[in-house]
């Protein structure tokens, strides 16, 4: 029985499995690992997962009671869910990354998509079991009183399961996600949006990223479920409860950052780019190639860019890390064609025998990303929406003279806003025109807003976000 628990879709690692049956496991991506990681490993904290590939099935099959730190893993406390892989499957990729992170990225191509039909019908069920699942495992190893950490939209409904199965655990729902205005949320079917809502509702307190994103969540409480909404005082009363709402900006350890940025493999790949891109200067991007990162855009407004500026043609590269993501989705497969196709275009308009403009790399490797952002001039953050977006956070620290280009549409806007070079996204005039200010801004100037955005980047490091979150809940 654990005091404390927290529950995520993807967990801290993830296994894959050779040919020859050899597991191998690796740290998992994005940014609710990124956040939690450090944390939940500090703390005497059990941390609930779903085993979400052949290889982590693998590994739990051979754990006691799917304890992976019991079966010999340096992971800390960590429960893997053996869901059945069909249900699994239409509730992580159907409704979770296809339809719920889509509404609330504001990602659909309405005239075509979504369809609400009978298929939708069953992975909605799968969706459901799904949470049951984690909701009965939660159930299982709370403590009296314990608290409870459900995090992000894979897991809306499993707080009110909990709660009607344990109503004495003390609960708390994270969205890492933007939250859709109500006008585009009631694109779901009004049964389904009722659910995700008052689902999340079944939590004592839910957690969002930005002042925006718990304004959008507390507007969708009032229009759909028609329940009371105090903003002064930020809670959302329904069906005789109430949820007090959290604004909790998560943050970077720059101190933990850094300690693993200096180490050998970082250095090397930071030799290894030097030899590759001379003295020239280097603006970065780093995502998961995620519809919502909007890296078509941003290659377009580079091309753009040297459309605009012969002058910088050999003295600046242009450093793309686009990392796999959610292949199983035919969009997100069509999309990394996409972005591979633009770079094509750029290197076949602008490469010549000594300059290479673009380097586009579409393999995971954590501490070429962090040499990268250390060689850093510029930093390219241009999401169409998102959360927060730790990247933005992670570059300042690490590249303490570089420049920030950054999506006014994303969560860390409304923190590192007054130093970054602000854009909207679908401008890609306006995204090329913010890389020349970006690469002729002053080192002075740049240095000073450099200060500014690490220390607001490492405002509320993870275990800060997670502690005010356990002290939402009482102590
Ligand atoms: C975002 C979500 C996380 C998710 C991550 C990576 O940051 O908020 O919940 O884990 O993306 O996506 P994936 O589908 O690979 O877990």
């Amino acid at each position: 029985m654990n005091a404390v628990l927290v529950a995520s879709n993807r967990g801290p690692v993830s296994f894959t499995l050779s040919e020859g049956g050899e597991l191998t496991m690796r740290r998992g991506g994005g940014g609710l690992v990124s956040g939690l990681s450090g944390v939940v490993k500090q703390m005497d904290v059990l941390w609930v997962c779903a085993a979400l590939s052949d290889g982590d099935r693998s590994a739990v099959r051979l754990a006691p009671g799917g304890r992976l730190d019991h079966a010999g893993y340096d992971t800390g406390p960590l429960r893997m869910l053996d869901i059945p892989p069909a249900t699994f499957h239409r509730a992580y990729n159907a409704v979770a990354n296809s339809t719920l992170w889509f509404v609330n990225h504001l990602l659909y191509d309405t005239p075509n998509a979504p369809h609400f039909d009978g298929r939708f019908r069953r992975e909605w069920e799968s969706y459901q079991s799904y949470n049951a699942a984690f909701a009965l495992a939660l159930a299982e190893q709370a403590g009296p009183g314990a608290r409870v950490m459900i995090q992000d939209y894979h897991l809306t409904l499993a707080p009110a399961m909990l709660r009607g199965e344990r109503p004495d655990v003390r609960i708390a729902h994270f969205s890492h996600t933007p939250w859709a205005p109500p006008e585009y949320f009631t694109l779901l079917p009004d049964d389904v949006g009722i659910e995700v809502l008052s689902g999340i509702l079944g939590a004592d307190h839910a957690g969002f990223l930005t002042e925006r994103w718990a304004a959008a969540f507390m507007d969708c409480c009032e229009v759909v479920l028609g329940a009371r909404v105090d903003r002064a005082r930020r809670t959302v009363t329904h069906g005789g409860r109430t949820t007090r709402i959290g604004v909790h900006g998560l943050g970077v350890d720059g101190e933990a950052l850094w300690a693993r940025a200096l180490e050998p493999d970082v250095e090397s790949h930071m030799a290894a780019l030097r030899q590759r891109v001379g003295g020239r200067r280097l603006i970065v991007r780093i995502d998961r190639t995620e519809l919502s990162k909007n890296i078509v855009r941003g290659l377009l407004s580079y091309r753009e860019f040297l459309a605009q500026h012969p002058e910088w043609h050999g003295r600046v590269v242009h450093l793309a890390f686009a990392y796999p993501s959610r292949h199983d989705l035919p969009e997100y497969r069509e999309y990394t064609a996409a972005v591979q196709r633009c770079a094509k275009e750029i290197e076949d308009d602008y490469a010549t025998e000594d300059w290479d403009p673009l380097i586009l790399n579409v393999h995971d490797d954590y501490p070429r990303s962090l040499a990268a952002y250390r060689m850093a001039d510029v930093l390219l953050v241009n999401p169409i929406r998102d959360g927060m977006n730790l990247v933005a956070k992670e570059g300042p620290i690490l590249s303490p003279r570089s420049a920030l280009v950054l999506s006014r549409e994303a969560g860390a806007a409304a923190e590192l806003g007054r130093d970054a070079i602000l854009v909207n996204p679908y401008d890609v005039s306006g995204t090329a025109r913010a890389l020349h200010q970006a690469l002729t801004m002053p080192e002075e100037e740049r240095t000073r807003r450099g200060e500014r955005l690490r220390d607001a980047a490492t405002a509320l490091p993870p275990a800060a976000w997670f502690s005010q979150q356990l002290d939402a809940l009482g102590g």
